[in-house]
C-alpha cells in the first residue's frame, strides 16, 4: 500500500504522507498542504480531524474497545486502583511495588490546602456551582505555587506539580461543596486512602466523624478509574491548547475543568439524573421522553446517550450498568429511576431513530445512578467526573510538552463582509 494520498486539485498533483499508528489507524499529514497548494481543510469539531500523535489511550469506536496505555480498561477497573491506573497513564508504565508506594505517600502527603484558600472560598456565594469554585480554586493554586508558572524548569517540579495537583483536588472538590451547603470544612486525613478521605471531607462534621462503607471506596475506585482518561475529548483538548501556549499545569487543568461542566460532556452525568427525575415526577412515561428526543422540533435530547467516537456501546457503559447493580444491591438502596434508566435503555435500543444513527448508553447513563447510592449530591456529579479524568488531562498535557508541540491555533474560512469604508454616525 502506498505512503501517500494523491490530492488532484487545479490542475496539480499533491502528495500528502499517509501516517499510521501502532493499532494501524492511518491518517493524512494535510500540515504541509497549504504551501503546496493554498489550501487549508475544514472540519467542524474536529469530528475528522487528528490534533496530535499520542501514546496514552487507544479507542476504537467502532468495535468498543478502550485501553489505557494498552491495558484493556475492563482489566484495569477490576484489578487496579486509582493511584495505580494514574501513574500508569501518566508515565507510561504500571509502576513497581516501590514506585506506588512513593506515589501514594507523595499524593497523601500533600493533601493540605493553604488556609488562605479558606478566604477564597468566603467569597463565593453558598449556592455556586461546584464546578466553577473548583475550577477558579485549581487557577488559583498559581497564585500559591508561582514556581508552576515556569511548567518544565525541572523534571522535580514537574512531578511535585503534578502530585500536589492529585493530592489536592479532592480536598478542593470536597471543600467546594461544604462552602455550598455552609458546613465547616473538613481537613484531610492522612490514615484515609484517595477515595476514603474524600468522601470523609464530604461528609464529615465536627458533630460526627465518617467512614465510608468498603463498599462505597470500591466502586468510588472503579468510577474513577473509567473516569480517568479518554484521548482527545473536549476537555483534554482544550488542556492541551491551553498548555500548548506554555500555560502552566494548573492553569491548563482549570480549562479543562470548565470543558468538562457543559451537558454535552461532563456535564451529562447531572442532566442525565435530572431528566430521569423528570420522566418520573411525569408519571414514568419513557415513551413520551423517546419521542421527543426523536423530535427534531424539540432541543430534548436523551442525555447520556450518543457519542462522538462510540458508535457501538460504550465499554465504560458496560461496567458501570453491571457496578450500578451491584452497589445498589449491596447498599440496600431501591433508587426507582433505576428501573426508569432500565425502560429508556431498552426501548432506545430497539428504535430505529437510535439504532440507525448507532445512539448507545454512554459513560454518563448509569454513573449518576451509582454516585447517588454513594450519596454524592447530584450538582457534585460533574466534579467525581473531574476527579476521575484528573490524571488523563495531566498525561495528556505531559506529552504535549515533552513532545515539544507548537501553540495550538486552528484556521478558518471566513463568510463576512468584504472590505468596506466606514460609514460616518450622522450617514447611517
Ligand atoms: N438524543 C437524541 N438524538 C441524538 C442524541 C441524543 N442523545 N445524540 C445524537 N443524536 C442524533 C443527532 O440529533 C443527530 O441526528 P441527525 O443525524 O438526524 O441530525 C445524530 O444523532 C448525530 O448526532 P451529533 O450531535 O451530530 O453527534 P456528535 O458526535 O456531534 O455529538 C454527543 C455527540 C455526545 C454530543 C451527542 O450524542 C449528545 O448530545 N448526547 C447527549 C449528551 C451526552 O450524553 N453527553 C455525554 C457524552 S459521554 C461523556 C463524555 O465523554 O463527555
Amino acid at each position: 500500500m502506498s505512503d501517500f494520498a494523491e490530492l488532484h486539485y487545479n490542475g496539480e498533483v499533491i502528495k500528502l504522507p499517509v501516517i499510521e499508528g501502532t493499532e494501524n489507524e492511518k491518517a493524512l499529514d494535510i500540515s504541509k498542504l497549504r504551501g503546496q497548494s493554498g489550501l487549508i481543510t475544514i472540519d467542524p469539531g474536529y469530528k475528522n480531524t487528528g490534533s496530535t500523535k499520542s501514546a496514552i489511550t487507544f479507542l476504537d469506536g467502532e468495535k468498543g474497545i478502550l485501553r489505557y496505555r494498552g491495558y484493556p480498561i475492563e482489566q484495569l477497573a477490576e484489578k487496579s486502583s486509582f493511584l495505580e491506573v494514574a501513574y500508569l497513564i501518566i508515565y507510561g508504565e504500571l509502576p513497581s511495588k516501590e514506585d506506588l508506594a512513593r506515589w501514594e505517600k507523595d499524593i497523601t502527603y500533600h493533601t493540605l490546602i493553604h488556609e488562605d484558600f479558606r478566604t477564597l472560598l468566603e467569597g463565593f456565594p453558598s449556592n455556586a456551582h461546584p464546578m466553577g469554585v473548583l475550577s477558579s480554586l485549581v487557577t488559583s493554586l498559581t497564585a500559591f505555587y508561582p514556581e508552576s508558572l515556569d511548567p518544565v524548569r525541572s523534571a522535580d517540579e514537574v512531578r511535585m506539580n503534578i502530585v500536589r495537583l492529585l493530592a489536592k483536588l479532592p480536598t478542593l472538590a470536597a471543600w467546594a461543596y461544604k462552602n455550598e451547603i455552609g458546613q465547616p470544612l473538613v481537613y484531610p486525613l492522612n490514615s484515609l486512602d484517595y477515595g476514603g478521605n474524600f468522601l470523609r471531607m464530604m461528609f464529615a462534621t465536627p458533630a460526627e466523624d465518617f467512614r465510608a462503607d468498603p463498599v462505597v471506596t470500591t466502586s468510588l475506585n472503579k468510577l474513577l478509574i473509567l473516569h480517568a482518561e479518554h484521548e482527545q475529548n473536549c476537555s483534554t483538548s482544550t488542556v492541551r491548547i491551553v498548555g500548548s501556549s506554555h500555560a502552566s499545569l494548573y492553569a491548563s487543568v482549570s480549562a479543562g475543568i470548565n470543558a468538562l461542566w457543559g451537558p454535552l460532556h461532563g456535564g451529562a452525568n447531572q442532566a442525565v439524573i435530572e431528566m430521569l427525575e423528570a420522566i418520573r415526577e411525569d408519571g414514568g412515561d419513557t415513551a413520551k421522553y423517546l419521542a421527543k428526543a426523536k423530535d427534531k422540533d424539540d432541543p430534548f435530547r436523551l442525555m447520556g446517550f450518543g457519542h462522538r467516537v462510540y458508535k457501538n456501546f460504550d465499554p465504560r457503559a458496560r461496567i458501570i450498568k453491571k457496578a450500578a447493580d451491584d452497589v445498589l444491591s449491596k447498599l440496600g438502596v431501591n433508587d426507582p429511576i433505576l428501573e426508569i434508566a432500565k425502560h429508556l435503555e431498552e426501548a432506545a435500543l430497539n428504535d430505529p431513530y437510535f439504532v440507525e444513527r448507532k445512539l448507545y448508553p454512554n459513560v454518563d447513563f448509569y454513573s449518576g445512578i451509582i454516585y447517588r447510592a454513594l450519596g454524592i449530591p447530584t450538582n457534585m456529579f460533574t466534579v467525581m467526573f473531574a476527579l476521575g479524568r484528573l490524571p488523563g488531562w495531566i498525561g495528556q498535557w505531559k506529552e504535549m510538552r515533552e513532545n515539544n508541540e507548537p501553540i495550538g491555533r486552528p484556521r478558518q474560512v471566513y463568510t463576512g463582509e468584504n472590505e468596506r469604508d466606514y460609514v460616518d454616525m450622522a450617514k447611517r
